[in-house]
């Protein structure tokens, strides 16, 4: 069989994640993250086409000359999957979290026009080139902390045009897999007077636009009291669904608007947030195939309730963590601070972290059949560290991972 072929031999431990995989990323236990000692792996063209213990390696890998890189000495585990991320902006909001800090609200901040809009007027006005720039440091640094696949959402600029240049800007990006989402419905611009009318103009003129352009697979909504009403995110949602996108909502943050029911029933993939939540919500989550996405440090910075994840797992919701990073909410990338605000506020245990940050967020994202998990057929993203599994997530500000493969390659 043709192809390229690369080996990754003798690492001391993989958690390869088959487990939580099988069980759909549902109430996930040690057990579940399939340990393999003393273990292979062989890449052909970026897919994994065997794993296992080293001893069992087939002849005919070991006897040709391959590409080897030995990893003894480590432990391997899934790439990490980071689902929600508003990357692509200019400018940045430190002096409304001041504000904040003083006591004004979110809201307060965004019906002054500040907020989203403040971004809005900064990244309108910044050239493509810049905006690819920024988001490229960003990228890295997420690639750096093992981030193997990155979404990335528009939604900072609110018009046709420079909508569609935040999510090219987010097509130029080099390191992990991007998946891109359009999020124009994230706040109303100043050329509207309604939240219907805009979303209206969303529908008839740009989602065809980004379709046709071939610009992003999926389209997200802010579904917020003094943001999107329900209503009027269903008639949405459903255009977008006819023209072929996946769907998922910013849901149920800041007060009980609807979204999470709304995702449920429209067959989203995710619910993002998840925090203002009851039981009815809960058991619709579970009987669903919409993963629940949880974003702590946002919930940190807008020191807001954390969403109710233990009552969530135990149900059998399936959930994925993530950064929400954006200027607004939540301006960090610490993918390590998420997993340990998810251990210590939202008790969560580490192998139910590690999972919500690989299968979980692997099906958040509708991919995971490729990704998520180290499987046969499925792709050669990892990482590898020198440090025993249980210390991850549990200290912040430092790196975890010595190396960062997607598809097989070094991107960090
Ligand atoms: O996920 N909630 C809406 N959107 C972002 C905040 C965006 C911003 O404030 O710039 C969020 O928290
Ligand atoms: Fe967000």
């Amino acid at each position: 069989m043709a192809g390229k072929i690369a080996i990754f031999t003798k690492a001391d431990l993989i958690l390869t994640l088959a487990g939580a995989a099988r069980q759909g990323g549902r109430r996930v236990k040690e057990a579940d993250l399939g340990f393999l000692e003393k273990a292979s792996m062989v890449c052909r063209d970026g897919r994994l086409e065997w794993i296992g213990p080293h001893r069992r390696l087939p002849k005919q890998y070991a006897r040709a000359r391959h590409r080897e890189v030995e990893l003894k000495g480590s432990t391997v585990l899934p790439g990490l999957v980071e689902c929600h991320t508003h990357l692509v902006f200019a400018g940045d909001r430190a002096a409304e979290f001041e504000q904040r800090n003083q006591g004004v609200s979110y809201q307060e901040i965004a019906a002054r026009g500040g907020g989203i809009l403040s971004t809005m007027k900064r990244t309108r006005a910044a050239s493509t080139a810049e905006l690819a720039r920024l988001a490229q440091h960003r990228a890295d640094v997420f690639a750096e902390q093992g981030v193997t696949t990155l979404e990335v959402k528009s939604g900072y600029a609110l018009n046709l045009k420079d909508e569609l240049r935040q999510l090219e800007a987010a097509g130029r990006l080099k390191g992990p897999r991007v998946r891109r989402t359009f999020l124009a419905a994230h706040a109303l611009p100043p050329e509207f007077k309604t939240y219907e009318e805009y979303l209206e103009f969303l529908g008839r003129e740009v989602l065809p636009a980004v379709k046709r352009k071939k610009l992003a697979e999926r389209v997200d909504i802010f579904v917020e009291k003094g943001f999107f009403p329900a209503e009027a995110s269903r008639r949405y949602l459903e255009k977008a669904k006819a023209l072929g996108f996946q769907t998922l909502i910013h849901a149920d943050q800041l007060s009980l608007s609807g979204g999470t029911r709304l995702a449920v029933e429209l067959g989203s993939l995710s619910a993002d947030h998840v925090i203002q939540v009851g039981e009815g919500e809960i058991r619709a989550l579970a009987a669903s195939e919409t993963t629940a996405v949880l974003l702590p440090s946002a919930d940190l910075y807008m020191k807001c309730a954390y969403p109710p994840a233990r009552q969530m797992i135990d149900a059998g919701v399936r959930v994925a963590l993530a950064t929400d990073f954006n200027p607004g909410t939540s301006p960090s990338q610490d993918v390590n601070l998420v997993g340990l605000l998810a251990r210590l506020e939202m008790k969560m245990t580490l192998p139910e972290v590690i999972s919500a940050y690989t299968v979980g967020a692997a099906h958040a994202l509708g991919r995971a059949q490729e990704i998520g998990s180290l499987e046969v057929g499925k792709c050669a993203d990892f990482v590898n560290t020198t440090a025993d599994w249980r210390t991850l997530f549990y200290s912040v500000g430092e790196r975890s991972y010595q190396g960062v493969y997607c598809q097989g390659s070094l991107i960090n």
